[in-house]
């Protein structure tokens, strides 16, 4: 398997999360296992690094990818989301960093059997993992109207989701909806391109793959979680590549950041409630040379905390 994915930000993931060479890592989205490899490299034979993949493929490859390290290496097919249970079974408790590079990578969008890309024609399916039922074609073929036009505008900020997803409703009653080819015919004849916003098709794709994966109602329990995993001083880094997720994440962190919650008007702190983090900076994005090399790159953005008290331990 050719597994074809260029990491992003590689060096300044790296500085972000501080690597300690016995350090246990918990990389949250695997994939082939670049960033994984570069963490690994820092790490010593006492140290380990801990892989999640949903993707079957992503875990072939990052299995081979990652064969030569000397730390502990532990692979795990499944959802980051359940995070919890998954170092659990490691017996694993706290962790020196976690690292989320969100999204999917460029080897499933240029794979055409898994329906991803506008661009090539393909079966709707667009699942992360293919044990999942929910597919493409199920939404495209049997949600409401209604649901449509919802994910479409929340998922893919399109503005002319209403005739988009009227038009799909027509096509599908003379026929069901197969392929990618078709969803992208039906898109360009009811949306315009424009200058700025490039192609219609690409803001419904994402709509969909969103939907199809659950990737946002996650998110901000999963930072959550890997946040209370950390060890203090230890480090989170999570890579954004739009606005959508970007914003759960900067909320999530915004409300982990946050120290005394008492109205304003208390003379005095009662609430006690501790912030766990510091937020490093603000988000990071990637050198030009790098855009230019890969243009994936471009809407990445970067963002870094330091975990610096643990509401279970009340330590500080
Ligand atoms: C951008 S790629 C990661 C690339 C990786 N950092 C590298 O350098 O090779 C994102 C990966 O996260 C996986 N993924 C996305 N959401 C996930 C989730 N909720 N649980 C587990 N894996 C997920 C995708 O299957 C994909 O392989």
């Amino acid at each position: 398997m050719d597994f074809n994915h260029k990491s992003i930000m590689v060096a300044e993931v790296l500085n972000s999360l501080n690597i300690k060479s016995d350090g246990i890592y918990l990389d949250c989205t695997l994939g082939g296992g670049g960033h994984a490899l570069a963490i690994g490299k820092k790490l010593s034979a006492q140290g380990k690094i801990i892989g999640i993949d949903q993707d079957e493929d992503a875990i072939k490859a990052a299995t081979e990818n990652l064969s030569g390290l000397a730390c502990d290496v532990k692979i795990i097919r499944g959802n980051f989301s359940k995070l919890n249970e998954i170092l659990d079974d490691l017996d694993v408790d706290k962790i020196d960093g976690a690292l989320f590079d969100l999204g999917v990578s460029s080897y499933q969008i240029d794979t055409p059997e898994r329906g991803f890309s506008y661009m090539k024609d393909s079966p709707l399916d667009m699942r992360m993992d293919r044990r999942r039922s929910l597919t493409a074609r199920e939404v495209i073929n049997n949600y409401e109207e209604d649901r449509l036009i919802k994910i479409f505008r929340e998922y893919g900020e399109e503005r002319f989701s209403k005739r988009i997803a009227a038009a799909i409703c027509r096509e599908r009653k003379i026929s069901p909806i197969e392929t990618t080819g078709e969803l992208v015919k039906i898109i360009e004849s009811n949306a315009p391109h424009t200058k700025n916003g490039g192609h219609p098709a690409k803001r419904i794709f994402q709509a969909i793959r969103i939907e199809v994966n659950g990737e946002l109602e996650i998110l901000s329990d999963a930072i959550k979680n890997a946040v209370a995993r950390l060890k203090i001083g230890g480090r989170l880094a999570v890579i954004t590549f739009h606005s959508l997720e970007d914003r759960i994440v900067k909320e999530t962190l915004k409300t982990l950041a946050q120290g005394c919650i008492c109205p304003k008007n208390f003379p005095v702190c009662v609430c006690n409630h501790k912030a766990a983090i510091k937020i490093l900076g603000k988000a990071i994005t990637p050198a030009q040379i790098e855009i230019k090399s890969n243009s994936r790159a471009k809407s990445a953005k970067l963002r870094v905390a330091d975990k610096i008290f643990d509401i279970n331990s009340e330590e500080e």
